[in-house]
C-alpha cells in the first residue's frame, strides 16, 4: 500500500493510474477503522481497479462541544487492516493540506434543505463540514466511484445531492449497515459505550425496527410511533435525540402515501451519541 501525505503527490500518482486506464474507487474515513470500513473497501474493490482510502479527522465537522480531540486515532492498527485487505493507496493528510488557508477559510459547500434537520438540528455546522471536506477530497482524489455507508443515511443523502447539484463526475455507491450480533450498528463511537450500557445499546435499532414493522403492516400513525419509540429508548435508560419517519430521498417527514420511507434515529448514551436507520419500501 502506498501512503501519501500531500495532495499534489497523490494527485500525480493517481493521474498516472488514470492515464493507464485504471478505474479509481475511493472510501473516505476518519480512521479508527472497523469491519464496516473494510467492507466498504471491498465494495470499491469489486468494481474498481484500485482503491484509495483517506483518513482525516475533519475538525470542521465537529461542534465546539464535540469529541474532535478524543476521537480515537489508531493509525498503526488502521494501516495494518488496510494492508491486510490489499488497499492500494492511503491518503493521510495534515490539516494544512486540506485547509491551506486555515480553518477560518471562507469557502463552504452547503446543501441547505437537508443540512439542518435530523442530525443537523443537534449538530449545527456538522454537515457543512462534511460536504465541504468531501468535495475537497473528491477534488484531490478525483475518483470514478466513492463508497459511503448507509449507516450515515443523512450524510449519504447529502453527498448524493451535492454531487448532483455540483455536477461532480463521481458515482456514489452505498454500503449496507454493518452490525454487531445484537443489531448495534458498528461505529468508532461505540468504544465510548460503558460495559453497563452495552447490553441495552441495541435498543435504538430495536425501536427503529419496531416502527418499520408497524409501518410495513400499514400503520400510518407516524407521530404516535415516534413517540412510543422514544419512550422505549427512555425505558432502556437512554436519552433519545430524534426518532423520525422520513421520505428517503428528501428526508422530510414521510407523507401517508410515500412508498420509499426511512426511519432514522439518534440517542445519547452517557459518553456517546449513536445513530441508526432502517429503510422500508412500502408497496
Ligand atoms: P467515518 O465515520 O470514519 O465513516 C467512514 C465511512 O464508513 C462512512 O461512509 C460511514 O457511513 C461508513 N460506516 C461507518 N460505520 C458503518 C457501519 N456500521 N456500516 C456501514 N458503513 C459504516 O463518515 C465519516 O467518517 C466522515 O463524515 C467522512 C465522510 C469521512 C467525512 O469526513
Amino acid at each position: 500500500m502506498q501512503i501519501f501525505h500531500h495532495s499534489q503527490s497523490i494527485r500525480d500518482a493517481l493521474g498516472a493510474e488514470r492515464l493507464a486506464g485504471k478505474r479509481i474507487g475511493f472510501v473516505p474515513t476518519m480512521g479508527n477503522l472497523h469491519q464496516a470500513h473494510i467492507e466498504l473497501v471491498k465494495i470499491a474493490q469489486a468494481s474498481c481497479d484500485l482503491v484509495v482510502v483517506s483518513i482525516f479527522v475533519n475538525r470542521l465537522q465537529f461542534g465546539l462541544n464535540e469529541d474532535w480531540d478524543k476521537y480515537p486515532r489508531t493509525y498503526d492498527a488502521d494501516t495494518a487492516k488496510l494492508r491486510a485487505v490489499n488497499c492500494d493507496y492511503l491518503f493521510y493528510p495534515e490539516e494544512s493540506e486540506i485547509y491551506p488557508n486555515g480553518m477560518a477559510e471562507q469557502t463552504r459547500v452547503v446543501v441547505p434543505t437537508m443540512t439542518d434537520v435530523l442530525c443537523g438540528a443537534s449538530r449545527p455546522g456538522h454537515f457543512e463540514g462534511v460536504t465541504t471536506v468531501v468535495s475537497k477530497l473528491f477534488n484531490i482524489v478525483q475518483p470514478d466511484e466513492a463508497v459511503f455507508g448507509i449507516k450515515d443515511f443523512q450524510q449519504l443523502a447529502l453527498i448524493r445531492r451535492m454531487v448532483e447539484d455540483l455536477c461532480i463526475p463521481v458515482k456514489i455507491v452505498a454500503g449496507e449497515i454493518f452490525r454487531e450480533s445484537d443489531g448495534l450498528a458498528m461505529s468508532s463511537r461505540n468504544s465510548f459505550i460503558t460495559e453497563q450500557e452495552r447490553p441495552r445499546a441495541a435498543q435504538l435499532n430495536r425501536s427503529l425496527n419496531w416502527i418499520a414493522t408497524e409501518v410495513r403492516a400499514g400503520n400510518r400513525g407516524f407521530a404516535t410511533l415516534e413517540a412510543e419509540a422514544r419512550q422505549q429508548i427512555e425505558a432502556a435508560g437512554f436519552r433519545p435525540d430524534y426518532i423520525n419517519v422520513c421520505n428517503s430521498k428528501t428526508l422530510e417527514p414521510a407523507a401517508d402515501d410515500d412508498s420509499d420511507i426511512t426511519v432514522l434515529g439518534a440517542m445519547y448514551t452517557s459518553g456517546a451519541r449513536l445513530i441508526d436507520n432502517v429503510s422500508i419500501n412500502v408497496s
